[in-house]
């Protein structure tokens, strides 16, 4: 290798070197104004984040899980205008605009558990607790809409959720108990 090769080596190397060090180019992102948690707020989010990531990356609202991102195990349920939705098949920027609420919502104005929050630790409704937010969020939802559901319209709404430490037994029953407790409170 002669010094004219070592210095067509050197110069290739130096090339490869800028190249690594080039910046990608930034994201598109947009500017959505929503309100989370009832509190209204105004951020720019890049148009390719789905919702779940926005809410646990750029809010710190870790309560919402992600598990499959398919839209298949349900960890990541929060409302959306009031109605439940997979955060993992909406992007955030589809939310502009919309009241959005996650598990963090459900604690009371104190900080003291929700009826339902209260039975699930009752009934020992969960175990890792993986799958345990969009559960409640999801249970919540019926619970608002069918005060008095049965065993099985629980267990309906249970088949959009993947738990595999419980065999939800202790979830019906955390459920059911909820839902008898929110009666004799109205
Ligand atoms: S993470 Fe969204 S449904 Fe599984
Ligand atoms: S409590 Fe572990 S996945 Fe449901």
């Amino acid at each position: 290798m002669n010094s004219q090769h070592i210095a067509a080596v050197s110069e290739a190397g130096d090339a490869r070197t800028d190249d690594a060090s080039t910046e990608p180019a930034s994201e598109p992102s947009r500017t959505i104004t929503l309100s989370v948690n009832g509190r209204r707020q105004t951020c720019q989010v890049s148009e390719r984040k789905h919702l779940a990531d926005f809410l646990r990356q750029d809010l710190a609202l870790t309560g919402t899980h992600v598990g499959c991102e398919h839209g298949v195990c349900g960890a990541c349920t929060v409302w959306v205008d009031g109605v439940t939705a997979r955060s993992c098949l909406m992007l955030a920027v589809q939310t502009d605009g919309s009241d959005v609420r996650t598990v963090e919502s459900l604690a009371l104005d104190g900080g003291g558990l929700s009826v339902l929050q209260q039975a699930f630790q009752d009934h020992h409704g969960l175990q890792c607790g993986f799958c345990t937010p969009g559960i409640l969020m999801s249970l919540t939802e019926l619970l608002r809409d069918d005060p008095e559901p049965d065993e099985a319209t629980v267990r309906l709404t249970l088949s959009g959720h993947l738990c595999r430490c419980t065999g939800y037994q202790n979830i019906v029953a955390a459920a059911l108990d909820a839902a008898a407790k929110l009666r004799a409170a109205r």
